[in-house]
């Protein structure tokens, strides 16, 4: 173990089947390793290198990036902040879109689209194998109904070849994660969930009875930062921020829940870590479990 390293409390472990993975529960999300709106540069490079580094020296052991982030930034940064990488690092990928010139978010599902994801994040990274790779379906505005065997498909022949170890799906509905099960082992499902916007709690059971890790995008309320009275209320009645509420709130939720809260600050990460160290009183999660109902 390197010698700086310090044992930060994040919050316990999850190892999802399938998997030989144990879990920080707490871990990273890279977006903000490339600039705002995952296009370009960082603002600060040197900043965001040290938050990534930072991280991983209070023992974060996965981190979740896109070579799509910039497109081809975030990964560079994280190989430059932190190549050789430490053998426990989990780097837990995405593909499934692209970035078109003028900043859109098109699908790339295609088989050459995905296999050249797959190489791109292998070449940005200077990996042989990539730990996870999500497959990215559905739209700006959360999953539609499209199949997933084809795009899957492709996955799974990578995953043969010993390029990819293991297969998530992100932005997908319970019916996908369904299909998509049917088809190749699904280690972690990685969708837009947070104290506002519960739609998959039905999903986030079931997956925890069959020993899968969900991991929220957007624990934070990502570009609409969440913002209620009530939370601001829980959190100044247990002398806590409103974000370390957030990710309390999600770490009691389910123990299959692993957060990946992205943020170009180390002060936030510090903050967000804490997390871990919070216990919210069945109290204030009753009162926190009224904010879904109230969003429109
Ligand atoms: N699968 C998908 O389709 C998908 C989509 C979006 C994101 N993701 C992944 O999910 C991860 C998390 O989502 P996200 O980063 O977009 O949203 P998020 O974690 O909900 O929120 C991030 C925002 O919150 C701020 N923040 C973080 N900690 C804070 C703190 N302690 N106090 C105040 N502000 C704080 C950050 O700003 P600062 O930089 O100022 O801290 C940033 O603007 C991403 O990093 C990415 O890896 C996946």
């Amino acid at each position: 173990m390197n010698s700086q390293t310090r044992n930060v409390n994040l919050g316990g472990t999850y190892t999802p089947t399938g998997t030989s993975l144990t879990f920080k529960r707490i871990g990273y999300g890279a977006i903000h390793l490339s600039g705002p709106i995952a296009w370009g540069p960082p603002k600060d490079r040197e900043a965001v290198t040290a938050v990534v580094r930072e991280a991983v020296r209070c023992g974060v052991n996965h981190i979740d990036t896109s070579d799509y982030y910039g497109p081809h930034v975030a990964n560079r940064i994280l190989k430059e902040a932190l190549y050789p990488y430490p053998t426990n690092l989990a780097i837990v990928t995405k593909v499934g879109a692209r970035r078109g010139a003028d900043k859109s978010w098109p699908k790339a599902l295609s088989r050459q689209e995905l296999i050249d994801a797959v190489h791109d994040n292998l070449r940005n990274l200077s990996l042989d194998a990539l730990d996870i790779v999500n497959l990215r379906l559905g739209g700006q505005f959360g999953p539609d109904d499209s199949s997933v065997e084809a795009p899957l498909s492709v996955l799974a022949e990578l995953k043969q070849q010993g390029l990819v170890r293991h297969i998530g799906l992100s932005n997908i509905s319970h019916a996908q994660f369904n299909e998509g099960s049917k088809i190749t082992e699904i280690v972690c499902v990685q969708n837009h969930y947070n104290l506002a916007h519960r739609n998959d709690d039905g999903l986030i059971d079931d997956l925890a009875a069959k020993q899968i890790a969900f991991v929220p995008f957007f624990p934070l309320g990502g570009f609409r930062p969440l913002n209620s009275p009530v939370l601001d209320s829980v959190a100044h009645s247990v002398g806590a921020t409103t974000r370390q509420v957030a990710l309390a709130w999600l770490l009691q939720r389910s123990p299959n829940i692993l957060l990946i809260a992205g943020t170009s600050s180390v002060e936030h990460l510090h903050q967000n870590f804490h997390a871990a160290d919070l216990k919210l009183p069945a109290e204030a999660i009753a009162q926190l479990d009224g904010i879904a109902a109230a969003t429109p």
